[in-house]
């Protein structure tokens, strides 16, 4: 126990990095929680205008859960899904933030790629394709979520199915002011920069 507690735990840590906050700031474009929706995560970056710094949030935010569940997955798969959970807690509820995050979707989308890379796939051509045709990057990220555990289950992934199934329940959870918006019709479309709140 105190073995997979410390897995969860360096998981968490390592999750809790808000590279898109950081990124901004040193970017000079001071608080990016004041624009757009006050999020810290990709989408909430754009708005700011810098695409490069959007790609490096992306990629920083996904990356920071691959590499918990890789170098977790040294003692074995359980091992590797704790870390999984962990970095996705943590990007979600850092401790650093009062435990106001992101909405989980690029350290998903990087827990999946450490532990299986087709799931990860899907879940990306299915954000794509649905970014695609309604261009709104909550709604992309809410049904690509629900491929995750279908697929994990389907490639007989019982465990990281499970897993998976918390991922997509916190996500939904933490997207719940975009779902408030997709219903009445006020959610913002990708490419369009607000500055207003909600
Ligand atoms: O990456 C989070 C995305 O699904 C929604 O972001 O800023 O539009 O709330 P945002």
């Amino acid at each position: 126990w105190p073995f997979f507690l410390a897995a969860g735990l360096f998981g968490y840590l390592l999750g809790s990095i808000p590279f898109g906050l950081v990124l901004t700031r040193l970017a000079g474009l001071g608080d990016v929680r004041k624009i757009g929706s006050g999020n810290i995560g990709t989408t909430n970056v754009l708005r700011t205008g810098r695409k490069d710094l959007a790609a490096a949030t992306l990629l920083l935010d996904a990356f920071k859960g691959t590499v918990a569940v890789w170098i977790a997955w040294q003692w074995g798969p359980n091992t590797a899904i704790l870390a999984g959970f962990g970095a996705f807690l943590g990007h979600c509820y850092p401790v650093w933030l009062g435990f106001r995050g992101g909405k989980g979707v690029a350290t998903y989308i990087g827990v999946l790629i450490g532990l299986n890379l087709w799931t990860a796939l899907i879940f990306c051509g299915l954000w794509l394709i649905v970014a695609a045709t309604t261009r709104y990057s909550s709604l992309s990220a809410l049904i690509a979520s629900l491929s995750a555990p279908a697929a994990l289950w389907w490639l007989g992934e019982g465990q990281m199915a499970e897993l998976a199934i918390l991922l997509t329940i916190l996500l939904w959870w933490k997207h719940r002011e975009n779902i408030s918006r997709l219903v009445s019709g006020t959610e913002s479309r990708i490419g369009k920069k607000r500055d207003e709140h909600g």
